[in-house]
């Protein structure tokens, strides 16, 4: 046992000075100190040595074991040392460099004009009201009066989840959302997301709307242009021409669009009013009676109207911004400069 017990002690020293790094260290380490290492094995040994015998090798084995592990945590810290020393020398940290600054970041250009729309309109005496963005068929068509085979859903195809649920192509179903719920009188500004079958320089198949609806005793036209032309005065400035052109909306009648003199060419013609020089920012008109049959107002008592504006078409104005679809690229250099 002794014998053993001197070869061993001879045999790790040996193999410890030829340690080149931490690895060989932490080998030599299992290899000796380990579960199933030499000392291990000693130590299983002492059984077969005569009880008297035990105690005294007993401690000289743990004397070169204590020693071994001594040595083995001295060597161990040494090269953890010198890998740290290189460390940093490889890896230079000036720490007087000045900070990294973090770029904030800011409100979006659409988001900026909802919000001025939306205190306008508020100003006015407007209150805020949102509905779904997956909507019925039902409320964004039917009771909007456009049944199913009305050529008016031609100019709104949108993408269908089921064959009554779709994404609203219009914030307009707010309107019949409100008036179920709330008799009038009703003044009423619903901002949102909606969706169409739509891609072009002017068209993105997600855009935004503002719907704007007013229903009571006596409400006329006169009340219709004096509100929008008060508003579009406020978003654009005084000097802003704009027209309103008669059209057609299954919900409203008499119905007109709003159109603004284009202020990319300012109405000598260009790619974005397709030569025309004006540039179509809202549909409006008076609610059609056919309309609050659906929602259980008196038509005979109540008029109103009802005006639905893109919010992007009035960026792209404001801001003068040729392309609808730069604003959903999300390029910050295109965003930061508004
Ligand atoms: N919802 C119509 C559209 O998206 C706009 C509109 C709203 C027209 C309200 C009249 C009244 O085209």
């Amino acid at each position: 046992m002794t014998e053993r017990l001197e070869k061993l002690e001879k045999e790790i020293s040996a193999e410890l000075k030829g340690a080149a790094g931490k690895q060989d260290v932490l080998g030599i380490k299992t290899k000796y100190l380990g579960r199933k290492g030499e000392f291990a094995s000693l130590i299983k040994d002492l059984a077969n040595l005569p009880p008297p015998d035990r105690r005294q090798a007993g401690e000289a084995i743990n004397r070169v074991k204590k020693k071994a592990e001594q040595e083995i945590a001295k060597l161990l810290e040494g090269f953890q040392d010198e890998e740290k020393k290189q460390r940093l020398t490889r890896e230079k940290l000036d720490v007087t460099l000045p900070g990294r600054r973090e770029r904030l970041g800011r409100t979006h250009p659409i988001t900026q004009v909802l919000d001025e729309v939306i205190d306008i309109s508020t100003g006015l005496g407007f209150e805020i009201a949102e509905g779904p963005e997956v909507e019925l068929d039902y409320y964004n068509f039917e009771a909007l009066n456009i049944p199913k085979d009305h050529p008016a859903r031609d100019m709104q195809d949108t993408f269908y989840i089921a064959p009554d649920v779709c994404l609203r192509t219009h914030t307009s179903p707010v309107q019949i959302r409100v008036m179920e719920k709330h008799p009038p009188p009703v003044r009423i500004i619903a901002p949102g997301t909606v969706y169409r079958r739509d891609s072009d320089l002017t068209h993105t198949p997600m855009f935004h709307q503002v719907e704007g609806f007013m229903v009571d005793e006596g409400i006329n036209f006169g009340h219709l242009k004096g509100v929008l032309t008060h508003f579009l005065k406020r978003l654009f400035g005084e000097d802003r021409d704009i027209r309103f052109r008669p059209s057609f909306f299954p919900f409203t009648e008499p119905s007109a669009e709003v159109d603004i003199q284009c202020v990319i060419c300012r109405g000598s013609g260009c790619r974005v009013c397709k030569e025309s020089g004006w540039l179509e920012i809202l549909g409006c008109g008076m609610i059609h009676p056919e309309v609050f049959r659906f929602v259980n107002y008196d038509a005979e008592k109540f008029t109103g109207f009802a005006f639905g504006l893109g919010i992007e078409r009035i960026a792209m104005l404001k801001f003068g911004i040729d392309d609808i679809r730069l604003f959903f690229e999300n390029d910050v250099r295109f965003l930061e400069q508004f």
